[in-house]
């Protein structure tokens, strides 16, 4: 049984007018266990919407998602979220007590919750900064602080919502390497979002591509058979990188043809 199944899951926003927009329609997707997969699509094809769903955020119009094989329906400390923003850590504590957090929440003893927070301070690579706030931090550690959080908390799930677009092109390139090792350590299962192809190569043992909303579905996942670090500039990764663009490159026109 996969940990996650969408079931022609259909989600519709009406507008402030009264229009019914139909973001995602007849979206089918089973997500295995332990796995890393990746959805790819255009700007507004609705990622986010899919996510806030299996979230527990927003209910579907039609279909069902199952988790475990029960249904979703509320928010769950089994599938945390991280968001492209960085201010979602609270400025008045320090980087290890944000880490720490949830587990103060659910009366983890002082000593266990330090170990585990430093455990996770440690495998995000940023020991050393645990007494800091927030506003002494560099946006990629304060994103970095972020996921040791949410680890913390053990998830059976990570959902990551473009995580690192708000990033430089050098500090994202060391997260994405940095997320890679933890998912080998760790093998929580991910749902990871992005709209850039060579991140999803990067990152992702399958990709699922999305077409052009609305009415947007799964267009075909890719089963990514490179392991271990990945390098942009081998062949076998320019050849996924290439089948990637060519299934998603129609729906990029589309979704700027509808916006015009
Ligand atoms: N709360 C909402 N009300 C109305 N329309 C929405 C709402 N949220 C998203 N949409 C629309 O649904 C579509 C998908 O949005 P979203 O899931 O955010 O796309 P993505 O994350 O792929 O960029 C977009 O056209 C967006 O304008
Ligand atoms: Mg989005």
């Amino acid at each position: 049984m996969p940990l996650v199944s969408f079931r022609d899951v259909e989600k519709t926003y009406r507008s402030l007018q009264g229009v019914d927009y139909h973001a995602v329609e007849h979206f089918s997707l089973d997500i295995e266990a332990g796995e890393f997969f990746c959805l790819l699509g255009p700007s507004g094809c609705g990622k986010t919407t899919v996510l806030r769903m299996l979230a527990g955020f927003e209910a579907p119009t039609a279909g069902e998602i199952l988790m475990d094989g029960r249904p979703v329906t509320g928010a769950s400390r089994d599938r945390a979220v991280v968001f492209q923003g960085d201010d979602s850590l609270y400025g008045w504590l320090t980087a290890i007590e944000n880490v720490e957090f949830g587990l103060r929440m659910r009366r983890v003893p002082k000593a266990e919750r330090r170990e585990r927070a430093m455990r996770y301070l440690d495998l995000v690579g940023l020991t050393g900064q645990a007494q800091k706030y927030p506003a002494e931090l560099s946006g990629g550690m304060k994103q970095r602080i972020q996921i040791a959080r949410v680890l913390a908390n053990e998830p059976t799930m990570l959902l990551m919502d473009e995580p690192f677009a708000a990033l430089d092109a050098q500090t994202r390139a060391l997260m994405q390497e940095e997320l890679a090792n933890i998912w080998q350590a760790e093998r929580t299962t991910v749902l990871f979002i992005t709209h850039d192809i060579d991140e999803a190569v990067t990152l992702g043992q399958r990709i699922g591509v999305m077409r052009a909303g609305p009415r947007s579905g799964v267009k075909g996942v890719v089963d990514v058979a490179l392991n271990g670090a990945r390098n942009r500039t081998d062949d076998t990764f320019l050849a996924y990188y290439r089948q990637v663009y060519a299934m998603i490159r129609d729906e990029v026109a589309a979704a700027i043809a509808r916006t015009r």
